[in-house]
């Protein structure tokens, strides 16, 4: 199997409730190691640029405006099928829908509030951990 990295971000509901620890620990209870991490604050534009694919689309100006309401934590995930693996580890976009004891169905209030993102596949891992880390200075 793979060793892949990927891109998690605790969003600010996560991060607000006081989630990160469990959401870290679910990430190294299940085989992924934390390779880079770091809370910040969102600006407008990087949360537009993160995000570009979905202008246009009807939730695009309420996503933005969440994902910049307050500090969220970027983390690279390093494992053998961490895409996979974080999003089964995520759960469905629509908590509704999430499997139970995923952490969108423990923590997420909807489509939008859902406490975790996880790219879904290679080419938007490597996308956006360039988005968000310098491999050369943040990357351990
Ligand atoms: P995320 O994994 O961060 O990637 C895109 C985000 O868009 C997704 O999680 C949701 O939070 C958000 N999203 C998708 N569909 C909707 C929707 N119908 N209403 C609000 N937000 C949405």
């Amino acid at each position: 199997m793979a060793i892949e990295r990927t891109l998690s971000i605790v969003k600010p509901d996560g991060v607000q409730n006081g989630h990160i620890g469990h959401v870290l620990s679910v990430f190294e209870g299940n085989g992924l190691t934390i390779r880079a991490a770091k809370l910040v604050r969102l600006t407008q534009a990087q949360a537009e640029g993160f995000y570009a694919e979905h202008k246009g689309r009807g939730f695009f100006g309420e996503l933005v405006e969440f994902m910049t309401s307050g500090p969220v934590l970027l983390v690279c995930l390093e494992g053998e099928n961490a895409i996979a693996k974080n999003r089964e580890l995520m759960g469905a976009t629509d908590p509704a829908q999430a499997a139970p004891g995923t952490l969108r169905k423990l923590y997420a209030e909807s489509k939008g509030r859902n406490t975790v993102h996880g790219s879904d596949g290679e080419a938007s891992a490597a996308r956006e951990l360039r988005y968000f880390f310098s491999e050369a200075f943040e990357m351990v």
